[in-house]
């Protein structure tokens, strides 16, 4: 398609561009103090991490799904709250790369909109091997204009948040086409989604990377789209209530051997620092006792058509609900602002959940110093 070919084509320009270009960086202009903290934050993941604003050509790409997967700005998606908190500023999307060392300096969204922990099948958006390239080649960079011992101290007082897998179960159960649910059964599938996020971990890991938030993958199984898909193969049933089980846990299997190998990973290597964010948990929670949250509806989209909100994506902000933060779900797949706040404070500081990032809160994360 001749929009992917721009796309291509843009990326290797804006890389080049931000190659080229040598400028010296002071010591100072780094902010890299000696109180542990995190220097910059880095971003990898599909829509919970990007609004669309990482994917060129998003708009025309992707109206059937969603033009708006979030509700306004990247800013209120969890990865933007958590670096509010921090005190950083927003990551910058890698292709709204001004070419400077600074941008990159400054944290970079590599995420995209619907991006799959497996290859892609259009080269509409970045999978998780594309943007761990688009990773890598920062870090290099960074070494490049840093020398080797500044850029790996800053390497490892930067955080890097990884949120993939969702895409991947919607390709499983949904897009029929893909093959997927006739080549693996459940385990198989959410097994090799768990391995190549693991080895995601470890590459980053050999590449300097000590601190990870790496998320867990929602309970897509209680999204508008989802009951929809669960009410159509039970139309003679009547009316049928809860979630879309068959999803709901096959993606805990997937949740919780991450979660293992991520435990694994911080006894093998002693100075790497990774948690496990548990958004499935903390929106089971959300959806089946909603009220002290402030949530009244937790199965239709604030924003989409028909039965759930769940036939079609947000095509326009002008469709959205009076109340967003009265729902769990802003669109076909995807949480409102209220609910991802909710995870974020929870995941940052144990409240009002506990125990969402484990073994230890992002707050106590950021804090950790760099062990010798
Ligand atoms: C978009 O939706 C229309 C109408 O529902 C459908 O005919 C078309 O195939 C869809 N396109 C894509 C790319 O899914
Ligand atoms: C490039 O972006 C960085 C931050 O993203 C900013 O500090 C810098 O001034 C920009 N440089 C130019 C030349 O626009
Ligand atoms: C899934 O496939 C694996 C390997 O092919 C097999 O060992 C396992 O029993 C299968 N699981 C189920 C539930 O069918
Ligand atoms: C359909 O309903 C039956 C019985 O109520 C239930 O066991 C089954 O899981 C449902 N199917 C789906 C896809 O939810
Ligand atoms: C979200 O949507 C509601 C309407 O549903 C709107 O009032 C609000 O300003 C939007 N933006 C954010 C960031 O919540």
């Amino acid at each position: 398609m001749a929009t992917n070919m721009w796309a291509l084509a843009l990326s290797l320009l804006l890389f080049s561009t931000i190659y080229w270009k040598k400028i010296h960086v002071s010591a100072m202009e780094l902010r890299v103090s000696k109180r542990p903290s995190v220097a910059a934050m880095y971003l990898l993941g599909d829509s919970s991490v990007d609004c669309g604003e990482n994917t060129p050509f998003y708009s025309v790409l992707h109206q059937n799904l969603s033009m708006y997967p979030c509700n306004g700005s990247d800013s209120s998606l969890v990865p933007q709250i958590l670096a509010s908190k921090m005190g950083l500023q927003s990551s910058t999307p890698f292709y709204g790369q001004n070419g400077t060392i600074y941008g990159l300096l400054g944290g970079v969204n590599f995420g995209s909109a619907q991006a799959t922990i497996l290859s892609p099948r259009s080269r509409s958006y970045q999978s998780l091997n594309q943007q761990l390239r688009q990773a890598f080649e920062t870090i290099q960079l960074l070494q490049l204009h840093l020398g080797e011992e500044r850029a790996k101290h800053f390497v490892k007082s930067s955080l890097f948040y990884l949120s993939f897998g969702k895409d991947d179960f919607i390709r499983y159960f949904v897009d029929t086409s893909s093959g997927f649910s006739i080549k693996y059964n459940g385990t198989e599938f959410s097994r090799i989604l768990a391995r190549q996020m693991t080895n995601a971990v470890r590459n980053l890991y050999a590449s300097n990377v000590r601190k990870i938030v790496c998320s867990g993958v929602l309970p897509l199984g209680c999204a508008p789209h989802m009951l929809l898909k669960r009410d159509d193969s039970n139309s003679s049933s009547g009316e049928v209530k809860g979630c879309f089980d068959e999803v709901n846990l096959m993606i805990l299997e997937y949740n919780r051997k991450l979660e293992e190998n991520i435990a694994a990973i911080n006894v093998e290597l002693p100075d790497a620092h990774i948690v496990f964010c548990d958004v499935f948990r903390a929106m089971m929670e959300f959806i089946d006792n909603p009220r002290p949250y402030g949530i009244e509806d937790v199965d239709s989209a604030c924003c989409g058509l028909g039965k759930y909100g769940g036939t079609s994506g947000c095509i326009s902000t002008d469709m959205a609900c009076q109340r967003s933060l009265a729902h769990v779900w802003w669109d076909l797949y995807n949480p409102t602002t209220a609910v991802n706040s909710l995870i974020a404070d929870s995941a940052w500081s144990g409240h009002p959940l506990s125990a969402i990032s484990r073994p230890i809160t992002v707050q106590e994360l950021v804090s950790s110093s760099e062990k010798p």
